[in-house]
């Protein structure tokens, strides 16, 4: 039988097959970040994956990044998200939740009235971001946060691993990629902090562990799971030795005996994110990026007790697990829709097999 359709033990996840959905933001929730029987339709459309990692979500306001993204911070976001876990589990999955605080990924035109940006330091991120209310905007200049104030946006994280279980969540991930503020934190180019939270790889690195260890205190080790991508330079994120940080940070990660290790293929060449993290963080990865029908079974051969995740193959295909299982042809997306409210682009697409 194929690797893919084996189940798989990730800590306290046991996974019916290997193939996992990639979290992906598709900005469906509400303008007050509370998830509707939209999202659980889409969500409960996926199933049949061995898990889902629903999309990057706020553990409170400030963390917001984008528009209409879901938070877990309040009762009414908690009782719509459970509306989705319900679905899902109807269908014999599985699904945790992606914890994301975008820091200094962050605008005044998309917050609640008077919610702030926070970051490691005071650097304003390059770029713009779309906003509902006036259209593409500059970031906003972040506060750089105090260490006290540091201490409680962990406990944040804790809050909402315990938020994301009340909700029926099977467990949550740490968005560790992309820019967003742990990355802020383990990166030399956005932390010039001068406190226990920036400096040398381990203190850089603190963030992320404590938020990782607090969230596993929250609800146990064994339904936490990290997410990274050593090279990563999304969102105006620089480094001076992104191997050497990330080496460090899956280190420190393996000693808290975690679900998983979700990790993505490094952008350059220079470094084999897959090796790095099988050599510093052991087995319980679920590797990223690029896999197709085509290259999914050799990287299993290779990375045993893994599992692979799949984002935009699941845009398309619903019922992508039964489609890799039969070898039916896949469906392509339409990239106007990732982003806009409703059902078009989100909930149409088809399955193959009625
Ligand atoms: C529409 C879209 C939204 C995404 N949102 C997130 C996100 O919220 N969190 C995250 O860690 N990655 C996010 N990603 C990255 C994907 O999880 C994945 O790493 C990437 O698409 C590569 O995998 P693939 O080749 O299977 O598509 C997003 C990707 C897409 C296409």
């Amino acid at each position: 039988m194929s690797k893919l359709f084996q189940a798989l033990t990730l800590g306290d996840l046991h996974l019916k097959n290997r193939i996992v959905m990639a979290p992906m933001t598709r900005n469906r929730a509400s303008a007050e970040g509370v998830p509707d029987a939209l999202m659980a339709e889409y969500y409960g459309q996926r199933g049949d994956a061995g898990l889902i990692v629903a999309e990057g979500t706020w553990p409170s306001a400030t963390g917001q990044a984008y528009c209409r993204q879901p938070g877990i911070a309040t009762p009414a976001q908690i009782k719509g998200w459970q509306v989705v876990t319900d679905a899902v589990h109807a269908k014999g999955g599985l699904i945790v939740l992606q914890i994301m605080h975008g820091g200094r990924i962050g605008s005044h035109h998309i917050k609640a009235t008077g919610t702030e940006t926070v970051a490691p330091s005071a650097l304003l991120a390059a770029g713009q971001v779309v906003t509902d209310s006036a259209g593409m905007q500059p970031y906003d200049m972040p506060r750089a946060l105090e260490t006290q104030e540091v201490k409680a946006i962990v406990q944040e994280h804790a809050q909402a691993a315990r938020n994301a279980r009340l909700a029926g969540f099977d467990g949550v991930e740490l968005h560790c990629t992309s820019g967003y503020l742990p990355m802020q934190f383990l990166c030399s180019g956005t932390n010039l902090r001068t406190d226990e939270y920036g400096g040398s790889t381990t203190q850089r690195a603190r963030f992320a562990i404590e938020c990782l260890s607090e969230m596993g205190q929250a609800i146990g080790s064994g339904r936490v799971g990290l997410r990274v991508n050593p090279g990563n330079t999304f969102n105006d994120t620089s480094d001076e030795n992104s191997a050497k940080t990330h080496i460090e940070l899956m280190q420190q990660a393996a000693k808290l005996n975690l679900a998983y290790l979700h990790v993505m293929r490094a952008p350059v060449p220079e470094i084999d994110a897959f090796e790095m993290a099988q050599m510093h963080f052991g087995d319980r990865l679920i590797l990223n990026d690029g896999f197709t029908p085509e290259n999914s079974e050799e990287a299993l051969t290779q990375y045993a007790n893994s599992a692979l995740s799949y984002a935009r193959h699941f845009i398309g295909n619903p019922d992508l697990v039964q489609r890799l299982q039969h070898g039916y042809p896949l469906t392509r997306f339409d990239r106007k829709t990732l982003y806009t409210p409703g059902a078009a682009g989100y909930t149409s697409y088809a399955s193959h097999t009625p």
